[in-house]
C-alpha cells in the first residue's frame, strides 16, 4: 500500500507535476542521482512562474475568495482576496524591478511578521529573483555573514518590528550588518514603515517603500523560469563552518509545496491554515506560503507571541477566523500547556480539524495535550518531520490515512525512501534504530549549497554513498512507525532554532584568555534542548557575562547558552580529544551514568567540572 507509488515511479510523479501551472509542462521527472556528485534535476524541461500557481489561477477561478487573513497584536486585521493578494504582489514586484532587481538577482528580505514579508518573497518569485529571507532575530555579525554569502543586490527590511511589549530596531540592525559585510553587492535597502519610527537613512541607497509601492502598477508579467532555476536561498546551520545556503529551485519545491500540504493535512481550498512560524525558517516558506497559497487555501498571519498581551491570545486567533488546521511548534505547545488548562477550557476551538507539530521532538507529554485539550480528542495531531533540505515534510501521519501515535513521526509519505543505516552503512531491517537516510531523491530536496555544490556533496552525501543522510537517528518500531531520536551530529535544536555548537565555540573562543571551550546541548523543559558551555579561560579572562554577550554579537540572543561553566581542564582522551559525551551527561546532572573514565587522559578532571557545575558556575 505504502510503496505503491514506487511501481511506475515516474507516472507518479508526472501526475503529480500537474499540481502546477507550467508554461510549458515538463516531460520527464527525475534525472540524476544521489551517486558521485549528486546532481538531480526534476521536471527539467518544464518552464513556469511559482506565482502563477500561487495567486494568478486563483485569482482567475476565486478573485473575491478570501487568500490572506492577517491579525496584528494590536488587533487590527486584514483580509485579502485573491485579487487583492495577486495585486499586492505585482506593486512589489514592479517596486523591486524599478529598483533594479533582475531575474537571477539575490534579494536579502529581513522584515517582521507583516503581509509584506509574504508578499515580497511572491513578488521575487514574479521576477525571477531569488530570494533570502533573513531572520529579525540574528545579530548584525549573523545577518553580514548571510549578506557576504548571498551577495544580494538588494535588502528589504523594516524600520522597526513588534514583539509583545518590545521594539525591535530590524533598520539599525541592518545597517550595522551593512557596514559590516566585507562584500559591497547591496547597492539599495528598501525600508518598510513597520511602526513608523524614523531612523537614519543612508543616501543613495536607501528608500522608502511605502511610496515606491504607491506609484507600482497592479500588474506586473511573471518572468518565465525553468524548473530547475533557483526559487530561493536559505540558510541553517550544520556541525561545521558557517551557515549553509541551501538552495531550493522553481519546479521540483513547488510540486513537494503543494503535495505535502495537502496530504499531510487533508487541506484544500475551504480550510483556513495557521501555520505558527516565522516566514524566515523553512516551515514558514513551504507552509505559510509556497504550500498553501499553491493549494488555494486561506493563510492565516499573526504577528505576535502566543501570550501577549494575554494567555490564550493564539486561542482566540482560531476562534475569530475559524481557523480548521493549525500548525505549530513542540516549544509553543509547552509553553501554552504550561499556562494551564482554563484558559483554554473558555475558548471553543470548534472550528478546528486537524493540528500539526514541527521541528522538534515533540514527546508524549505535549502530544497528549495537544491532542485531548487543544483539538479535544477529535483533531489528529500530526507530527511532522523534515528539515530546511528537504524543502516540505517527509515522515508524518498522513491526515486520515495513517493511525497517528504520541510522539511518532510515523510513516514516509508517499515518494519518500526513508532508511535506517548502522554505522557501517547496512541497512536496519525491521524493527531497530538507525541513522536516518534518504535512499532516493524527491522533487523538494534542496539541490545544492549556495557557492559550495563541494560542501553539498560533503555534507549529505559522502557518509552514506548514494544516500542522504539527514543527521539525525530513528527507531522504526514493531509497526513499522518512524520514531526520530534526534541528533546524531553536534547541532543543537534550541526552540526549534538549529544551531551547530561549532559556531557556538568560535564566538566563545574570542574571548579574552579563552584557552579552549565545548558547546554541548541538554534536554530543557520548555525549549526542548538548551546549550551549555564548558570553557577554560585564564585567570583574569572573560567570565560567564562576557562570553555569552559574545555569542549575541556573533549569532543573536536566541543562541545564548544557558549556562557558561568555567572550568580548570575538559575531560579529554589520551588523544586529546573533548569528550562531550562526558560532557553531556554532567550538565545534565546524571552523574551516577557517567560509566568507565579509565580511558581518559586525567580522570580527575571530571570531578573537577562536576564541582564546578553543582556549585551553579
Ligand atoms: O533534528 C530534526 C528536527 O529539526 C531538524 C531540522 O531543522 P530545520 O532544518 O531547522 O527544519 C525545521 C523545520 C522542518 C531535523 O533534522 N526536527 C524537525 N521536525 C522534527 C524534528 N525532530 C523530531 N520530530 C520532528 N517532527
Amino acid at each position: 500500500m505504502a510503496s505503491a507509488w514506487k511501481a511506475d515511479a515516474a507516472t507518479f510523479w508526472m501526475q503529480q507535476s500537474a499540481r502546477l501551472l507550467w508554461r510549458e509542462a515538463p516531460t520527464q521527472a527525475q534525472a540524476g542521482d544521489f551517486t558521485g556528485t549528486a546532481h538531480v534535476t526534476w521536471f527539467a524541461d518544464g518552464r513556469l512562474n511559482p506565482t502563477e500557481s500561487c495567486l494568478d489561477r486563483h485569482a482567475a477561478a476565486r478573485p473575491d475568495a478570501c487568500a490572506l487573513i492577517w491579525e496584528g497584536q494590536d488587533g487590527r486585521t486584514i483580509r485579502l482576496s485573491w485579487a487583492d493578494l495577486l495585486q499586492r504582489v505585482c506593486r512589489m514586484a514592479n517596486a523591486l524591478r524599478e529598483a533594479g532587481v533582475a531575474k537571477g538577482d539575490r534579494v536579502a528580505l529581513h522584515l517582521p511578521a507583516v503581509v509584506e514579508s509574504v508578499v515580497a518573497m511572491l513578488a521575487c518569485a514574479r521576477i525571477g529573483a531569488v530570494h533570502m529571507v533573513l531572520f529579525g532575530g540574528f545579530s548584525a555579525e549573523g545577518l553580514a555573514d548571510r549578506l557576504d554569502d548571498g551577495t544580494p543586490v538588494l535588502v528589504v527590511t523594516a524600520d522597526e518590528a513588534r514583539r509583545g511589549a518590545k521594539i525591535i530596531p530590524m533598520k539599525r540592525t541592518m545597517d550595522d550588518a551593512l557596514s559590516r559585510a566585507t562584500g559591497d553587492s547591496v547597492r539599495t535597502v528598501l525600508v518598510l514603515a513597520v511602526t513608523g519610527a524614523d531612523v537614519p537613512m543612508t543616501a543613495g541607497r536607501d528608500r522608502a517603500l511605502g511610496p515606491l509601492l504607491d506609484g507600482a502598477d497592479t500588474a506586473c508579467a511573471p518572468a518565465i523560469l525553468a524548473a530547475e532555476d533557483p526559487l530561493f536561498v536559505l540558510y541553517t546551520s550544520g556541525s561545521t563552518g558557517k551557515p549553509k545556503g541551501l538552495v531550493h529551485v522553481a519546479g521540483g519545491y513547488m510540486v513537494w509545496a503543494s503535495l505535502t500540504h495537502e496530504v499531510a493535512f487533508g487541506c484544500g481550498s475551504e480550510d483556513v491554515f495557521w501555520c505558527t512560524a516565522d516566514t524566515s525558517w523553512i516551515t514558514g516558506h513551504t507552509y505559510v506560503v509556497y504550500g498553501p497559497l499553491a493549494n488555494g487555501t486561506t493563510v492565516l498571519m499573526y504577528e505576535g507571541l502566543p501570550s501577549w498581551p494575554t494567555p490564550g491570545r493564539w486561542w482566540d486567533v482560531i476562534d475569530r477566523h475559524g481557523v480548521t488546521v493549525f500548525y505549530t511548534s513542540p516549544t509553543a505547545i509547552r509553553a501554552m500547556k504550561a499556562e494551564g488548562n482554563d484558559i483554554l477550557e473558555a475558548r471553543g476551538l470548534d472550528s478546528l480539524r486537524v493540528l500539526g507539530s514541527v521541528g522538534e521532538p515533540i514527546g508524549e507529554d505535549a502530544w497528549t495535550w495537544f491532542h485531548d485539550h487543544v483539538g479535544k480528542g477529535r483533531c489528529p495531531v500530526v507530527d511532522t518531520w523534515w528539515q530546511t533540505e528537504t524543502g516540505g515534510i517527509m515522515i508524518a501521519p498522513a491526515a486520515g490515512a495513517v493511525a497517528p501515535r504520541p510522539g511518532v513521526a510515523t510513516r514516509p509519505l508517499p515518494g519518500v525512501e526513508a532508511v535506517l543505516l548502522d554505522a557501517a552503512g547496512v541497512p536496519v531491517v525491521g524493527e531497530g534504530e538507525g541513522n536516518l537516510c534518504l535512499a532516493a531523491s524527491w522533487p523538494g530536496q534542496a539541490r545544492t549549497i549556495w557557492g559550495s555544490h563541494d560542501r553539498f556533496v560533503a555534507t549529505y552525501f559522502a557518509t552514506y554513498p548514494g544516500h542522504y543522510f539527514t543527521g539525525d537517528a530513528a527507531r522504526r518500531e514493531a509497526d513499522g512507525y518512524f520514531r526520530i531520536t534526534g541528533r546524531v551530529d553536534d547541532v543543537v535544536n534550541v526552540s526549534g532554532h538549529r544551531i551547530g555548537t561549532a559556531e557556538i565555540e568560535s564566538a566563545v573562543m574570542r574571548g579574552e584568555g579563552v584557552v579552549e571551550c565545548a558547546a554541548i546541548g541538554v534536554p530543557h523543559g520548555l525549549k526542548g534542548e538548551g546549550l551549555v558551555v564548558f570553557a577554560v579561560v585564564q585567570p583574569g579572562g572573560a567570565g560567564e557575562a562576557a562570553l555569552k554577550a559574545l555569542v549575541a554579537d556573533a549569532i543573536g540572543r536566541y543562541a545564548v547558552p544557558e549556562a557558561v561553566y568555567l572550568v580548570a581542564d575538559l575531560p579529554k582522551t589520551r588523544s586529546g580529544k573533548i569528550v562531550r559525551r562526558l560532557l553531556r551527561k554532567i550538565a545534565a546532572r546524571e552523574i551516577d551514568a557517567l560509566g568507565d573514565l579509565s580511558t581518559l587522559a586525567d580522570p580527575d578532571a571530571v570531578g573537577r567540572i562536576i564541582a564546578v557545575v553543582q556549585g551553579g558556575g
